[in-house]
């Protein structure tokens, strides 16, 4: 059977129109225009292109936008106050604070500080402990994308064996948790995991998102799984940059029903979804 690479450039453009037109008929029956801050410390490349696709996509979506740049040095209090001044704006729905931070700020205490109601990330342990009961409103991002991926590609999940690779808090446990309220059968594999590959090769649904390049190879997937690939990771090949996920492309494309490719696949749906947090934050404004 051929495999489906997963354009997520297509879906993402497509549910980024829908959204549009929300917005628009939603606007023209008097509604306020949803908001979305970004702030962004320093000016880490990866960070700045991430912010700039960001509001690229809020515009075309109709969304208001605005961008708060912090220099690299900037204080844990003067990174507060734009923060607090965010969480007062009626103009501002969504709040986003560009992870990583420089190492001298504490990203626990940025987090916390942004009201629940505006954290379109969904990282706010308020917001974390809705998803993981299930009253969740604010999911984060990334997981939120694979998880309609796996839902347009799939059709019901129910039953299925998902594997998840990482446990990190924006991806990894979130993704868990989604899976799980999908009614799949969740494994996570993380560092200390014994015989990784072998716990993979039992997915029916396999996401990688533990960041490192290339990590799951052929002999870590069982024929016919769906691979979402998270990882973003800069190599250098025959001295040309290049960017490669977590998955070994090439060689788990020839074995796995359908597989997201790096680019193209689950960024682009991650910034779909930012907007769609956005959405829900103003309505529930
Ligand atoms: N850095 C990498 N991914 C993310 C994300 O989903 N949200 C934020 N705020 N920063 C990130």
């Amino acid at each position: 059977m051929p495999v489906n690479i997963i354009d997520g450039r297509q879906l993402s453009d497509l549910l980024i129109e829908e959204m549009a037109q929300e917005v628009k008929v939603r606007m023209a029956q008097g509604h306020q225009q949803p908001g979305l801050a970004v702030v962004l410390v320093g000016e880490d490349p990866a960070s700045t292109i991430y912010v700039r696709n960001k509001i690229r996509c809020a515009e075309k979506a109709g969304l208001f936008s605005v961008v708060t740049r912090l220099d690299e040095t900037c204080t844990q209090q003067e990174l507060e106050d734009v923060v607090n001044e965010l969480n007062e704006r009626d103009d501002i729905h969504g709040i986003l604070v560009q992870l990583p931070l420089p190492e001298h700020l504490s990203e626990e205490r940025i987090i916390n500080l942004i009201k629940p109601s505006k954290d379109v990330d969904g990282f706010h342990p308020v917001n974390v402990g809705l998803l993981s009961s299930g009253q969740a409103t604010l999911i984060p991002c990334t997981p939120l994308g694979c998880l309609e991926i796996l839902k347009r590609e799939m059709g019901d999940l129910s039953g299925k064996h998902a594997v998840v690779v990482g446990r990190s808090n924006i991806v990894g446990k979130p993704m868990a948790n989604l899976l799980l309220q999908a009614n799949c059968t969740v494994s996570i594999v993380h560092s200390k995991t014994i015989d990784a590959a072998a716990l993979c090769r039992q997915a029916d649904i396999l996401v990688a998102a533990v960041g490192v390049a290339e990590l799951v190879d052929d002999n870590w997937v069982k024929p016919g799984a769906v691979v979402i690939d998270v990882g973003i990771n800069a190599t250098e090949i025959d001295g040309k940059r290049k960017l490669v996920g977590d998955v070994n492309f090439e060689n788990v494309a020839g074995k796995c029903r359908a597989i997201t490719p790096v680019p193209g696949g689950v960024g682009p749906m991650t910034i779909a979804c930012l907007i769609k947090n956005t959405l829900v934050a103003a309505k529930q404004n």
